[in-house]
């Protein structure tokens, strides 16, 4: 019993031996005597052909009716055509049918919009866009996992369940058993988490930074790789509510570390995915986005350009005729000025160093000049950030201080003080957003399409 993908990267090992395939059909084509079949079972992008005819199957008035979908079991000669497109195919000898399939099988052979696709959840893993897609982001996390083996970093497991905001920005889920139509409120008026499943107001993680640094103070170089979740009203096609995140950290570091860190990494996953989905990568350049191929070795060559924010916001304000909203100095960038800094300004990928403290985390390094921080966001041609990182603030009373003017709680923090107290080390890390380096990889436009299950606002299927 063969995979697809073993037979299409070995077929002429396999001329003229009999075989056996099982796997999805994709379509059937009947003439009179004989028929085709195109067979998948998703282990490998490209299907494979099976002939099949009235005199060799005892089934064939069965097997030429079954509808697209049905799983069968093909046994049968592999026949080389080099004259033909595709270079082999299996003339059948005997075809069995494990599950049919019915007529309103909802994936025919046309081109579906995504959009439709999006509303079949459970079958678009089966349309060659989503299993390209998915084997895509399947390789780079095995990528990104050997990029951090190899440097002996250590994998962290970050809690999901978290009682800090590692952002400090408020964007969270709140994970509660405590039944809506009841809830406690305390003499305030305020919910008495005291009555909840912990005691306390625990919520979905948005980042496992905080709790990584505790590792990174242990073991010098971690990463996590974990799903994060996002509470951010943002309706676009590079938010999420449930994304994954790939946060390294290290000890005896700082920012100019962690951005050679990022380039190698983006680097290394790019030609790793590149080298090992040939099929994948050539399909996207082909019938998603043309220049793809271009834009990925052009990155993998080039260095990553330099700005800090300031000479960033200089560049950007002599074309603010162009920009829907007008760029000054401390302003949060917006996707299009992102875009226009890395596709029209630099034409690469490009780090942005050092924002106002204002627009940035409480928990990032205050630089000398007072008014900024040692922030860095990597942005990327077509999307804009795909990592956003820092040097940590490593001395407590600044620490305690920006805790304190960014109005939170500092009894939740007191681990992350702690850090700063035993030891305290310079320290830096950043986080990559998994689904936007697939969408980068792939071309795909919308996070919705490289997410196996989306949820975003309004959306949570399955
Ligand atoms: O810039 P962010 O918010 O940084 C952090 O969470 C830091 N704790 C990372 C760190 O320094 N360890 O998020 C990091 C990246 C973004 O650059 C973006 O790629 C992605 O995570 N991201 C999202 N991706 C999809 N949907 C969302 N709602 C996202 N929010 C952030
Ligand atoms: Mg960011």
């Amino acid at each position: 019993k063969l995979d697809v993908r073993t037979l299409q990267r070995n077929y002429e090992d396999y001329g003229e031996k009999e075989v056996t395939v099982g796997g999805w059909v994709r379509s059937i084509r009947n003439s009179k005597n004989f028929s085709f079949m195109v067979l998948n079972d998703g282990s490998f992008f490209t299907p494979v052909q099976v002939v099949f005819s009235a005199d060799k199957l005892a089934n064939y008035e069965e097997i030429s009716h079954q509808n697209v979908g049905a799983a069968v079991w093909v046994t049968g000669l592999v026949t080389l055509t080099p004259e033909m497109k595709q270079p082999f195919e299996i003339q059948a000898t005997e075809i069995e049918v494990e599950g049919p399939s019915t007529p309103d099988y909802p994936l025919q052979k046309k081109r579906h919009t995504l959009e439709y696709l999006r509303t079949l959840p459970h079958l678009r893993a089966r349309t060659n866009t989503f299993e390209a897609a998915f084997r895509v982001r399947s390789v780079a996390a095995y990528a990104i996992h050997k990029f951090f083996q190899e440097r002996d970093f250590v994998y962290t497991h970050t809690p999901i369940l978290t009682s800090s905001d590692a952002e400090g920005a408020g964007e969270m889920f709140q994970a509660t058993t405590l039944d809506l139509k009841d809830v406690p409120v305390d003499e305030k008026g305020n919910v008495d988490f005291t009555q909840d499943f912990y005691g306390k107001p625990v919520n979905l993680t948005v980042s496992g930074q905080l709790q990584g640094e505790t590792f990174a103070q242990a073991f010098k170089k971690i990463y996590t790789f974990g799903p994060t979740f996002r509470a951010e009203n943002s309706n676009t096609t590079r938010h999420a509510a449930e994304f994954w995140m790939i946060e390294p950290e290290i000890a005896f570091a700082d920012l100019e570390d962690a951005m050679e860190l990022a380039e190698a990494m983006l680097k290394y996953v790019i030609a790793y995915v590149m080298e090992h989905c040939p099929e994948e990568i050539a399909f996207f350049n082909s019938f998603v986005d043309k220049g793809l191929i271009d834009r990925l070795n052009h990155v993998v060559r080039s260095d990553f350009g330099r700005i800090s924010y300031t000479d960033a916001v200089a560049e950007l304000e002599k074309h603010n005729d162009e920009f829907e909203y007008k760029v000054f100095w401390g302003c949060d960038l917006q996707t299009e000025h992102e875009r226009y800094l890395t596709e029209k300004i630099f034409k690469r990928p490009v780090f942005v160093t050092d924002y106002p403290k204002e627009i940035k985390a409480f928990y990032m390094k205050l630089n000398e000049d007072g008014r900024t921080v040692a922030a860095v966001d990597c942005l990327v041609p077509e999307i804009g950030e795909i990592i956003g990182g820092s040097q940590r603030e490593d001395d407590y009373d600044k620490l305690l201080s920006r805790i304190r003017e960014n109005g939170m709680d500092e009894s939740t923090y007191g681990y992350y003080l702690d850090l700063r107290k035993y030891g305290s080390t310079r320290h830096a890390g950043f986080g990559l957003g998994f689904e936007r380096l697939v969408m980068y990889l792939t071309g795909i436009a919308n996070i919705r399409d490289v997410l196996p299950f989306p949820r975003t606002v309004g959306n949570c299927e399955l």
